[in-house]
C-alpha cells in the first residue's frame, strides 16, 4: 500500500492573465489531498472517495470511464472522482510501463472541490505518485508534474494551465509563464481563505475574459496590467528572506498588490457578490490585502493576515461558508506510507 498526499494552492497573483502569456504566482497551501494506491491481482480499478466536501462513495470499474458504473450518487461527483483518478491511473500505467495494472484507490481531501484551490490537481498529483510508487517506479518531480498536467488537460478538454499541477508537485510558491514553470523563494506567508460554498464555471469565465479582451483595448491593457502586478510581486518576494516570517512592510506591499489584482479581476467580470463581500470583510478586519483566487465567479478568496482577525471576521460574514488559515505548504507532494 502506498499513500501520497499533495497540497492545494492559492493564486497570490496572476490568474486569467496567465492564459494570455502573462506570468502568474500560485502558492501551495497546507490543505492536502491524500491518495492511497494498492495494486490488485487483476486489471480493475476500485475507487473510494471520502471527504470530497460531499458524501463519500465507492465505485468499482474496469477499463476506462467509458464503462460508467451504475451508482446512486450525483453524476458530477462520480465524473470528478472517476475522471481525474482514471487519468491519473492511465498516466501511472504509462510511466511504469504496466498497461494492465489494477489498483484499489482511496481518495481523501481537505480541499474544497472546484473552488479555486486546486483540488483536482492535488488528487491527480498524489494519485500518479502513489500509483507509480506502488508499481515500484519513482518519477522525478518534473516528470510527475508534467504527467499530472497532461492528465488534467485531458479531463478538462484542454482547459488547464500548468499552474495547479506544478505548484502541487513542488510546493512553495512557483512562477508559471506559458510552459515555463519554476519554483521561487517565498517567505512564510500568512494566508487566510474564505470559501462561499460554491464554485465558478472556469470555462465560461475564461471565455468571458477572452471576449472582453477581443472587444476592448482597455480590457487587453487590464490583462497586461495584471502581468505588471505579478512582476512587481515577484520582485518583492525575491528580496525577502525565504521561509522566514515576513516583515509587516512586505506584507503591506504584497497586500496592496493583491487588492489591485482583485480590482482588475473584478473589472474583467470574474468576481461575484460573495467574493467581493468576503474580500471587503477581510480588508475591514485589517488584512494586508485580499483577492479572489482561481477562476472566480464563486469559490474562494485569499487574504494575508498573521492575526486571527480576518478568519474571525470571515466566519461571521454573510455568504462565507467556511474560513480557515492556510499556511504556505513548503513541501509539495510527499509519501506518507510506502
Ligand atoms: O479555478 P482554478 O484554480 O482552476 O484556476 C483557474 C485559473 C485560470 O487562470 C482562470 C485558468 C487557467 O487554466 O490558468
Amino acid at each position: 500500500m502506498t499513500v501520497c498526499e499533495a497540497p492545494g494552492k492559492v493564486y497570490l497573483f496572476g490568474e486569467h492573465a496567465v492564459v494570455y502569456g502573462e506570468p502568474a504566482v500560485p502558492a501551495a497551501i497546507e490543505r492536502r489531498a491524500t491518495v492511497t494506491a494498492e495494486p490488485r491481482s487483476d486489471d480493475h480499478v476500485r475507487v473510494e472517495a471520502e471527504d470530497l466536501s460531499l458524501d463519500g462513495f465507492t465505485v468499482e470499474y474496469s477499463g476506462g470511464t467509458g464503462n460508467r458504473p451504475d451508482v446512486d450518487v450525483p453524476t458530477p461527483l462520480v465524473e470528478a472522482a472517476m475522471g481525474y483518478v482514471d487519468a491519473a491511473v492511465r498516466e501511472a500505467r504509462a510511466a511504469a510501463d504496466a498497461p494492465d495494472a489494477g489498483f484499489d484507490i482511496t481518495v481523501e481531501s481537505e480541499i474544497p472541490l472546484g473552488a479555486g484551490l486546486g483540488s483536482s490537481a492535488a488528487v491527480v498529483v498524489a494519485g500518479i505518485d502513489a500509483a507509480t510508487r506502488a508499481l515500484g517506479v519513482q518519477l522525478d518531480r518534473r516528470e510527475l508534474a508534467d504527467r499530472a498536467y497532461r492528465a488534467e488537460f485531458e479531463v478538462q478538454d484542454g482547459q488547464a494551465s500548468r499552474a495547479d499541477t506544478f505548484c502541487s508537485t513542488m510546493g512553495g510558491a512557483v512562477r508559471v509563464e506559458g510552459d515555463d514553470c519554476e519554483p521561487i523563494e517565498a517567505p512564510n506567508l500568512p494566508f487566510v481563505v474564505g470559501f462561499d460554498g460554491g464554485a465558478g464555471d472556469t470555462g465560461e469565465l475564461v471565455a468571458g475574459v477572452g471576449e472582453l479582451r477581443e472587444e476592448y483595448g482597455f480590457a487587453a491593457d487590464t490583462v497586461e496590467s495584471i502581468g505588471d502586478i505579478v512582476r512587481t510581486g515577484e520582485e518583492l518576494l525575491s528580496d525577502s528572506a525565504p521561509g522566514a516570517d515576513p516583515q509587516r512592510e512586505l506584507l503591506a506591499e504584497l497586500g496592496e498588490l493583491m487588492d489591485f489584482n482583485h480590482g482588475l479581476l473584478s473589472a474583467l467580470g470574474v468576481s461575484a457578490r460573495s467574493l467581493d463581500s468576503m474580500v471587503w470583510a477581510a480588508r475591514d478586519a485589517g488584512a494586508h490585502g485580499a483577492k479572489l483566487t482561481g477562476a472566480g465567479g464563486g469559490g474562494c478568496i485569499v487574504a494575508l493576515d498573521a492575526s486571527d482577525a480576518t478568519e474571525t471576521a470571515l466566519s461571521f460574514t454573510q455568504g462565507c461558508d467556511e474560513a480557515f488559515r492556510a499556511e504556505l505548504a513548503t513541501e509539495g507532494v510527499r509519501v506518507v506510507e510506502s
